[in-house]
């Protein structure tokens, strides 16, 4: 039942043993889940309580006054009430609900208020916290700020203005200072130090989902990777870490672009990174994901993992105590959309939806990756995807919802001729994607209409460039005279994993 709790939530329910121990009770009721959360005061359910009005000690004195002490003597592993149990599974269904992948504080108070008679739900509502007001906080925490249960180290914050229209207009204020003045390169690398060094939004955060990302934290990594490339950042930003940092990249499919751009980046900036490959560390067969993940923290700091199931990075996170980079899973891709969308800017100028960029072919990691990325910086998506073949609806459904607040419009069509359609960019990827090799003849014939061709091309702006994150299967999804015409743009996304992920790791652990 714990195995999904982050560290805070099973602090929680130690806390809550503890409190139900000093009450002289020998079950964990709801109120000492409370009372635990209310220990565990750096997190995201305390955030949520005070957000909502709420002060603190009201909630402790009001649950003393209608407990009465009693005289049990509590043993070690103290069982939790039915009403307790139905509090748990109510907050395992609330982080589905927000297609969290592991169980946080802010599950086990949404869990509570669900939960309305029992003695905390009752108190809660009483104080004037309620389901709502408490979903809609942590709503706007996770807009604003990363989830908390990782380091705790993250600043709480008073903004809840609406965070999208806050990642516009710093998106745009940095847009301008994107073309960095070679004259003027002590200033520009200021500008970086400053960035990375504020403490901000992803020191020692976890980079799993783009969903989790707020847009103002994807434009950072941008705005940090475009001023590190304009600078030819290596000489002047090298070797500033007090000592050299080590990156641990897990793999358990084949890499090229993924592998080389951390290492040449690691070695830029004076650190180091560690290929470890499917062989290796034989990642949930040799040792549990949870224990590779607990020694590769007690070596490295930073981990990356390129893997076959998401929740693979997912439990990977959940246990290292350092940073953790999804580097491609079967859901999602989120590094190589950091790379597209600097590579989109470079060559179409400022992100916005003053742009389209259609997407042909799978509906897979790499689409539901871009469908993120491009609905949070407000960029229009269309994806030609044969029928059977379409990203998967919690993808779709969440790109559609960011883009309704951002203007990004989000759609996926079976016409390929419909969504090139005076888009700006035309973006596709392979057919069958690593572990999916025994599929590839069959979706040889499925996908045959959905080949980037120059005759589709044609459909798109006149200067409409052609985009793939490769490896390519020429004269399958993209055609050869495509790619070659294509060229320069295809190997600047590919230049641009390394100064993103540059840009990323600097973030996270500062420089
Ligand atoms: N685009 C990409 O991730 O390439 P590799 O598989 O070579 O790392
Ligand atoms: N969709 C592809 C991307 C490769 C970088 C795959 O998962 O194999």
């Amino acid at each position: 039942m714990w195995q999904q709790f982050t560290e805070r939530a099973r602090r929680i329910v130690f806390f809550a043993q503890e409190e139900a121990g000093n009450l002289g009770e020998s079950y964990v009721s709801t109120e000492h889940l409370l009372l635990g959360i209310l220990r565990e005061n750096d997190s995201r359910a305390v955030r949520i309580l005070e957000r909502a009005g709420v002060s603190l000690s009201r909630i402790r004195s009001e649950i003393e006054r209608q407990v009465q002490q009693g005289d049990e003597k509590h043993g070690q592993d103290m069982q939790l009430t039915p009403r307790s149990k139905r509090v748990i599974e109510l907050a395992y269904d609330e982080a589905k609900r927000l297609s969290n992948h592991y169980i946080g504080t802010e599950h086990l108070l949404l869990g509570l208020l669900r939960e309305e008679e029992g003695l905390a739900g009752r108190v809660l509502t009483k104080l004037g916290v309620t389901l709502e007001k408490a979903r809609i906080e942590n709503q706007l925490i996770h807009d604003e700020f990363p989830r908390d249960d990782k380091s705790g180290s993250q600043e709480k914050s008073s903004r809840s203005s609406n965070p999208f229209k806050n990642a516009f207009d710093f998106l745009h204020s940095l847009n301008s200072k994107m073309k960095v003045d070679p004259v003027n390169e002590v200033q520009a690398t200021r500008d970086i130090l400053e960035i990375v060094n504020q403490k901000g939004y992803w020191r020692g955060r976890d980079l799993i989902s783009l969903i989790d990302v707020t847009p103002e934290g994807f434009a950072t990594v941008v705005n940090v990777a475009a001023m590190l490339k304009a600078l030819h950042a290596e000489k002047s930003l090298k070797s500033r870490w007090d000592y050299p940092r080590t990156l641990g990249m897990i793999f358990e499919k084949p890499s090229l672009r993924t592998r080389v751009s951390f290492e040449a980046g690691m070695t830029h900036l004076g650190g180091h990174a560690i290929y470890l490959s499917p062989a290796d560390i034989g990642l949930g067969t040799r040792e549990p994901v949870a224990d590779v993940a607990r020694a590769l923290s007690r070596w490295c700091d930073i981990v990356s993992a390129r893997v076959f199931k998401h929740e693979t990075v997912v439990e990977l996170a959940l246990h290292a105590a350092v940073p953790v980079i999804n580097s491609l899973s079967d859901l999602e891709h989120p590094l190589q959309a950091f790379a597209d969308l600097l590579t989109l800017r470079e060559h179409k100028g400022a992100l916005g939806n003053n742009l389209k960029l259609a997407y042909i072919g799978d509906g897979n990691n790499v689409l539901h990756s871009l469908l993120i990325a491009c609905a949070k910086m407000g960029v229009n998506l269309s994806a030609a995807c044969p029928e059977g073949y379409f990203p998967e609806e919690t993808y779709l459904a969440e790109a559609k919802r960011i883009g309704e607040m951002t203007g990004a419009k989000i759609e996926v069509v079976t016409n390929p001729i419909e969504a090139v359609k005076n888009a700006d960019a035309v973006y596709t990827d392979v057919w069958a994607s690593m572990g999916q090799e025994e599929e590839a003849a069959e979706r040889k014939l499925i996908f045959a209409a959905y080949q980037v061709t120059s005759e589709l091309m044609a459909y798109a702006k006149p200067d409409a460039i052609a985009m793939h994150d490769l490896p390519a299967h020429k004269g399958e999804e993209i055609a050869t005279d495509v790619f070659e015409v294509h060229q320069k743009v295809i190997f600047d996304q590919a230049e641009n994993r390394m100064h993103t992920q540059k840009a990323l790791i600097l973030l996270m652990l500062g420089l």
